[in-house]
């Protein structure tokens, strides 16, 4: 056996190798080269009729040959079981079904408080935030309602525990009964023109049933700058009835009161389902109630310091679920809070 032999066995059953694919193939080349009757085996015979300095030098090859071979059973072994069908459990099986990931998708009221802000958003109006606890400075006073004005029995609240603080008047915090004081906060911290949505959570102690909920949404808005009229109020919110409930919609504006607008007025919409007619959603009146709005009253610009000789503006809030009820023809406020994904999965 010559020295190159080495190398052409090695050369040879590393190809003879790449083709193996059962573990009996592996058994078979196994013994082929390293079984007690194989190759290497067969090969170590001569040893006796070679000289000294051969023998060294055949047997140090031979030694490289079967460790190398050793290797390669051993790594090929190892993907052979992961291949065998019969044996693995790490098989993968591409006949079964996959795992399906559900989408995701928004709330109904998330949905159309996006739809709200973006028809006032292309109109210029900028989005803006608040917080649930309020003052009740913010919630009341700054909005022109005095803590013994009869008004304020409309907003009936939830009053947070006063924290003890024997210095100072402690501030009043609730939970905010609606969002105007939003309003306050944004007049105080901005200079006009000021044209603002505000979205968000609102609480009031009422009990539930198909059309009262403890906590609701609102968007607020309100737009404040020099020489703003009431027809100002109307075309803004023209383009929003329209936007959201189609073209043909009508709409009334109804005298009102509201201690922080004056004058103030709630706006109907014509009804969707008879479409003024007359039917059991409108209850036989036509019109739907779907906000309230006005002119900001003096007082309110007192209280956040904006001359109101040089500026005016109005502000309108809306409630989202009512809204939502309306425009999807959903008739209880529950089904928006339950979670049964059989409802929220129609929108
Ligand atoms: N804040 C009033 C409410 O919750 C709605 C409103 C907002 C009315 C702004 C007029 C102007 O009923």
């Amino acid at each position: 056996m010559q020295a190159n032999d080495f190398e052409s066995i090695r050369i040879q059953a590393e190809s003879e190798a790449v083709t193996i694919s059962t573990p009996q193939g592996l058994e078979e080349f196994r013994l082929k080269y390293l079984g007690r009757k194989g190759l290497l085996a067969r090969a170590s015979a001569i040893i006796p009729t070679l000289s000294q300095e051969e023998r060294a030098e055949f047997g140090r090859k031979l030694n490289i040959l079967k460790k190398a071979l050793t290797v390669l059973v051993e790594e090929k072994a190892k993907t052979v079981a992961a291949k065998d069908s019969g044996s693995s459990i790490n098989r993968i099986d591409l006949g079964l079904p996959g795992i399906a990931q559900e989408l995701g998708r928004l709330h109904p009221i998330t949905q159309v408080i996006d739809e709200i802000c973006a028809l006032f958003t292309r109109m210029g109006f900028i989005v803006v935030e608040g917080p649930e606890i309020e003052t009740e400075y913010n919630n009341f006073t700054g909005l022109n309602i005095p803590l013994e004005h009869p008004s304020r029995d409309t907003f009936d609240t939830f009053y947070l525990k006063p924290k003890t603080d024997n210095l100072k008047p402690a501030t009043k915090y609730l939970l905010r009964s609606h969002t105007s004081p939003v309003q306050v906060r944004a007049m105080k911290s901005r200079k006009p023109p000021l044209s603002i949505v505000v979205p968000g959570r609102v609480y009031r102690p009422d009990a539930v049933d198909a059309s009262h909920s403890f906590m609701f949404h609102q968007v607020e808005g309100f737009l404040v700058d020099k020489g703003i009229k009431f027809s100002d109020l109307k075309g803004i919110l023209e383009v929003f009835a329209k936007g959201i409930f189609g073209e043909n919609i009508k709409m009334r504006f109804r005298p009102h009161f509201f201690p922080f607008t004056e004058p103030s007025a709630e706006v109907d919409i014509s009804c969707i389902i008879c479409q003024g007619k007359g039917c059991s959603v409108c209850g036989r009146k036509g019109w739907l109630e779907v906000l309230g709005c006005g002119m900001i009253h003096p007082n309110v610009f007192k209280h956040v310091g904006i001359n109101a000789k040089t500026y005016t503006g109005f502000a309108f809030g809306m409630g989202v679920e009512r809204i939502a009820m309306l425009k999807y023809g959903i008739n209880d406020i529950r089904l928006f809070f339950e979670n049964d994904l059989r409802f929220l999965k129609q929108f």
